[in-house]
């Protein structure tokens, strides 16, 4: 009989989503996390096996890997979490996957590669919102444009985010903006290069943001260049206008007060405290809406559009398609999910669909605020 593969942080708001999604495709996945009696509770609810674990216990965490094929790691800020696991899963011989947005993540899951590669398993960080469609349109557009030297990425998406979505954008934030030029990973006051993105929807200000994208794309493509988006209310974008600057000022100080250990702490008890992300309706009418565009020196580009789920359900959805792929391929090493995959791997996931161009009357010009 085949090994089960494992969610760890299974009883968080989104490792719930990706145990029920994987329920309904039919896997029966051991749930795994640090608290036992959540994880007791979900376990009988959803009649699932469950194995508690706590990261720093590396001989626990060897020995309940040895007994899987694979883990979806769920449990973030994965900058506290992610590389434990990693390490755990290179000495098991065991695929990871996890869904961070966290570029720091990004950066050491990539290190890895060769060992992965030696190993002969998958080390695949960004399995969920954050980076699968963003990634597969980035490799879109890259393929259309020869020697493409700029890439945009911009998306509308998770309206009310979860507590470790709020948790993890805020230890983001303290690590301050940050763009790609010439390959390199540059630093940005938040707030900065505010412009309008035409989505296949409609129109929307967007405003530059630390998006994993940044590295992953990176990888993907090669373009030099990147610049990640995320689409803000208007009134957002007109107060970072008038206000970046002031704020840029401000943020050594900001960071360095927020970052203090107490203050930190208990900004983030406060989010555990209120922000419990989309409850099932709000998810069932919430659409996500993505654009990119790659160019060239020689003026040439391409851009393209995808309409897809709530950045939650499509976490779960992608999630568990992720799992199933690596499952059922020969690939290794540390990947993204459109070099593991191919950019046509979202248009697998219900309710997407992708659009190389938009009527001529509303052709995707991105306008300036
Ligand atoms: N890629 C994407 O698009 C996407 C989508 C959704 C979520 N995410 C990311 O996924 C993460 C979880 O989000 P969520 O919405 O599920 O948050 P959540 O409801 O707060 O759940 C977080 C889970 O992580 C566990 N955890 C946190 N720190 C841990 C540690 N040091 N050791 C063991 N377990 C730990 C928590 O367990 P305890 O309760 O025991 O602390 C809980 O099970 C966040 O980083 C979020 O940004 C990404």
């Amino acid at each position: 009989m085949s090994k089960p593969w494992m969610i760890y942080g299974a009883y968080g708001y989104t490792g719930e989503l990706v145990a029920r999604e994987a329920l309904r495709r039919g896997h029966r996945p051991l749930l795994a996390g640090r608290n036992e009696s959540k994880l007791r509770a979900m376990a009988e609810r959803l009649g699932l096996e469950a194995v508690a674990l706590d990261l720093a216990d590396a001989v626990a965490l060897a020995r309940a890997l040895d007994g899987v094929s694979l883990v979806f790691h769920s449990a973030g800020p994965f900058v506290h979490t992610s590389e434990p696991m990693i390490r755990a899963c290179l000495s098991a011989g065991v695929h990871y996957l996890d869904i961070t947005g966290e570029i720091p993540v990004f950066q050491r899951t990539f290190e890895h590669d060769a060992e992965a590669k030696a190993r002969g398993i998958v080390l695949l960080s960004g399995a969920g919102f954050d980076v699968v469609p963003t990634d597969c349109l980035a490799a879109h557009v890259a393929r259309r444009v020869p020697g493409a030297t700029t890439l945009d990425i911009a998306f509308a998406g998770l309206a009310q985010p979860s507590g470790g979505t709020a948790k993890s954008t805020f230890e983001g934030a303290l690590a301050g903006g940050f763009l790609r030029r010439g390959g390199q990973l540059v630093p940005t006051a938040l707030g900065k290069g505010g412009r309008r993105v035409r989505f296949a929807d409609r129109e929307r200000s967007v405003l530059p943001i630390p998006w994993g994208d940044l590295e992953t794309a990176y990888r993907t493509t090669g373009i030099p260049n990147i610049t990640t988006y995320m689409a803000v209310p208007s009134r957002v974008a007109t107060v970072a206008k008038t206000g970046w600057a002031i704020g840029a000022a401000a943020a050594p100080l900001a960071r360095w007060l927020l970052g203090a250990g107490p203050v930190r702490r208990s900004i983030e008890q406060r989010i555990e405290r209120t922000v419990k992300g989309p409850d099932d309706a709000l998810r069932a009418r919430s659409r996500s809406q993505i654009w990119a565009r790659a160019s060239n020196d020689a003026g040439q580009s391409a851009e393209a559009w995808l309409e897809t789920l709530d950045g939650y359900t499509f976490t779960a959805v992608a999630g568990v398609r992720a799992v199933e792929r690596v499952l059922a391929s020969q690939v290794n090493g540390a990947l993204t999910p459109a070099l593991a995959f191919g950019s046509d791997f979202v248009l697998d996931l219900e309710g997407t669909s992708r659009h190389d161009a938009l009527p001529a009357a509303s052709s995707g010009a991105v306008a300036p605020n």
